[in-house]
């Protein structure tokens, strides 16, 4: 395509909310892609939304986004700034969100390329609305954005906590004990779900289906019976007992500050006073989203990236790029907006997990 012919002259680029491996790998398929086959001007605007509104970008030049594919993190920085506020208060346009159209029209923006989970496409669904022309890519560790069958990130950490279960595995059989560990994933459980199934998790609890400790208990003293002098359970970080979930959300937050904020610990004390077994807990934390991204997130996040290129050359704006089957397709920025892809009750891992013996928790 002739680069008259292009829909997109200048555009500005940026990554926000939590961190995860590919997204430079996916900030060069978007540069690459769209200076070296579209002659685009590309400015980088640091550390997401705040960026926008603090007027804190430069000019990208092809020496900025060469030799970043295999580096974790993110060259352009990243901030869980909200401009619209919390997810859950009414959206009221505020000052950040003119000064970030200020921005925009002072740099002649043609479009800005957003980099992020749920948030920040929700963000970019708003902006859209407010009149700029945006382009989402989806990227979490999470895997939980609805409207593509993966993002970028979610493979490198899976790679992360199933070594991590690897590795559990033999101080928890040298010790004889229960150890719990904890991985991200506050709404959606596919991380503590694939790395579960895929270390060989004896249990594993997701924020979909909330657990009764007693379930836990039996399986671990049935495992114990049987001669298996050790257990792993896998939480993720938002999994929660069916008293939890009967809670109200100002109910359940105090009950974590009195019984501790992390599920690793609450569980492993639960599971000690109903066995008594001898019981621990590891939380993997941060370790999950820093490093190199594995092949997988190098190929996904630079095809997608591209495909965001191909859709700012035609004008095609105010969509997310995603991964449908084996194809890139992209979606209408509404799609994500203000959702989360959970693992259904009917997902074919959970009967998966519990053919080869994995206690769900219910
Ligand atoms: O990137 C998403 C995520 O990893 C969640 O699983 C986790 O709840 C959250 O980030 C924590 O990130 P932060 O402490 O950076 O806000």
């Amino acid at each position: 395509m002739a680069a008259n012919k292009v829909a997109t002259k200048k555009f500005g680029i940026l990554t926000a909310g939590g961190d995860c491996p590919g997204l430079n790998a996916a900030i060069r398929g978007v540069c690459r892609a769209s200076h070296d086959r579209y002659d685009m001007e590309i400015i980088g605007i640091a550390n997401g939304f705040r960026g926008l509104i603090y007027e804190d970008t430069r000019k990208l030049k092809p020496e900025d986004f060469t030799g970043i594919l295999t580096r974790g993190g993110t060259i352009l920085g990243s901030s869980r700034e909200k401009p619209f506020g919390p997810a859950d208060k009414d959206e009221v346009a505020s000052d950040k969100v003119s000064a970030i159209k200020e921005t925009y029209q002072k740099l002649e923006l043609d479009c800005i390329v957003l980099l992020g989970g749920n948030g920040t496409n929700t963000t970019g669904f708003k902006l859209a609305r407010e009149g700029l022309n945006v382009i989402g890519l989806p990227k979490t560790i999470d895997n939980d954005i609805v409207g593509t069958d993966m993002t970028f990130g979610f493979d490198s950490a899976l790679a992360i906590g199933t070594e991590a279960i690897d590795r559990l595995h033999s101080t928890a059989q040298s010790h004889s004990r229960v150890i719990v560990i904890e991985l991200m994933g506050h709404k959606a459980g596919w991380l503590a779900l694939y790395a579960g199934v895929a270390g060989g998790g004896d249990v594993i609890l997701i924020p979909e289906i909330p657990y009764k400790i007693d379930e836990i208990a039996s399986h671990l003293e049935k495992r114990a019976r049987s001669g298996k002098t050790f257990s792993i359970v896998v939480a993720a970080e938002g999994a929660l007992s069916v008293k939890e979930a009967q809670m109200d959300k100002k109910e359940r937050k105090k009950y974590r500050m009195e019984n501790g904020p992390s599920a690793a610990y609450r569980i492993a004390r639960e599971i000690a006073e109903a066995t008594e077994m001898e019981t621990r807990a590891t939380v993997l934390g941060y370790v999950q989203r820093g490093g190199v991204p594995s092949a997988s997130d190098r190929v996904l996040a630079t095809s997608l990236g591209v495909a965001a290129a191909e859709l700012l050359a035609k004008g095609k704006y105010g969509r997310m790029v995603t991964l449908n089957g084996n194809e890139i397709a992209s979606a209408d920025l509404s799609v994500p907006e203000g959702k989360v892809k959970n693992v259904p009750e009917d997902h074919y891992m959970l009967d998966t997990a519990r053919a080869v013996g994995t206690c769900l928790g219910n």
